[in-house]
């Protein structure tokens, strides 16, 4: 496979929706190789406890350290060390962005360590990071119950970047926070009829004039992304394509 992702997680049926649509197919043509594990399957103790209240006080629990640091040992043994990035979920993270996913699909291993409650003991990627490289990535500022949901969203994002998993190429370069295109947002798109009820498509899209089309898109990226992601629109294009 072009990549190979271990998810470790208390809620393995979480991750079931990668096994659909693009990504499935991704994984059953061979392309990805997905593995879920339960992080229990790591645990000793009749009750296969995997946290416990916080050293110091506070509200929720901590995931103990010694079934992430068995599940760790496990999935990354030290010949694979150098090729594995272990990616850590998490609101405290670095914000997950186009160039982030782009980062991860060129890797080889990926692990996904879920955390759930208040999150991990810190000292496990402490640890880990003594020997792998460890990634704590957060997909927005707001809080989720755990990692999981992040994981499906940053391995949707990361594996249809991958080299055949996406029909034609060209829609990658075309789309929203593309490199090819100042990282702006796409604007609107149009099909058939070329009008509906009351509402005509913009005539210059029939016009055949490519130019023409190329310029006007790029206007109405430009205007988009000002309007709703001003923090997005580079100041070097102030001025620049006719829009004030
Ligand atoms: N886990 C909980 N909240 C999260 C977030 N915003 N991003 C990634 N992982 C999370």
């Amino acid at each position: 496979p072009l990549l190979r992702a271990d998810v470790v997680t208390i809620f393995p049926d979480y991750l079931a929706p990668l096994r659909l649509s693009l990504i499935g197919r991704a994984i059953e043509t061979g392309l990805v190789g997905l593995d879920v594990h339960d992080l229990r399957t790591w645990t000793h103790d009749r009750h296969r406890t995997v946290d416990d209240t916080p050293y110091g006080g506070g509200a929720g629990m901590v995931m103990r350290p010694e079934p992430w640091g068995a599940a760790l040992d496990a999935l990354v043994p030290p010949e694979a060390e150098a090729t594995t990035r272990v990616v850590v979920p998490t609101p405290s993270g670095r914000r997950f962005t186009q160039a982030v996913a782009a980062e991860l699909a060129a890797e080889e291993h990926l692990v996904f360590a879920c955390g759930r409650y208040e999150g991990i003991d810190t000292r496990v990627m402490a640890e880990a990071a003594t020997r792998v490289r460890v990634d704590e990535i957060s997909i927005g500022d707001y809080v989720l119950n755990g990692g999981e949901a992040a994981v499906l969203v940053i391995l949707e994002a990361v594996v249809r970047l991958l080299p055949g998993v996406i029909g034609n190429p060209a829609s990658l370069t075309e789309e929203s926070h593309a490199a090819e295109h100042d990282g702006l947002l796409e604007g609107p798109v149009y099909t058939k009829p070329t009008s509906w009820r009351g509402l005509d498509v913009p005539p210059v899209l029939l016009s055949g004039n490519h130019g023409a089309i190329a310029a006007w898109r790029r206007e109405q990226a430009l205007e988009h992304t000002r309007r709703v992601r001003p923090d997005l629109a580079p100041a070097a294009l102030d001025g620049v394509d006719g829009v004030a």
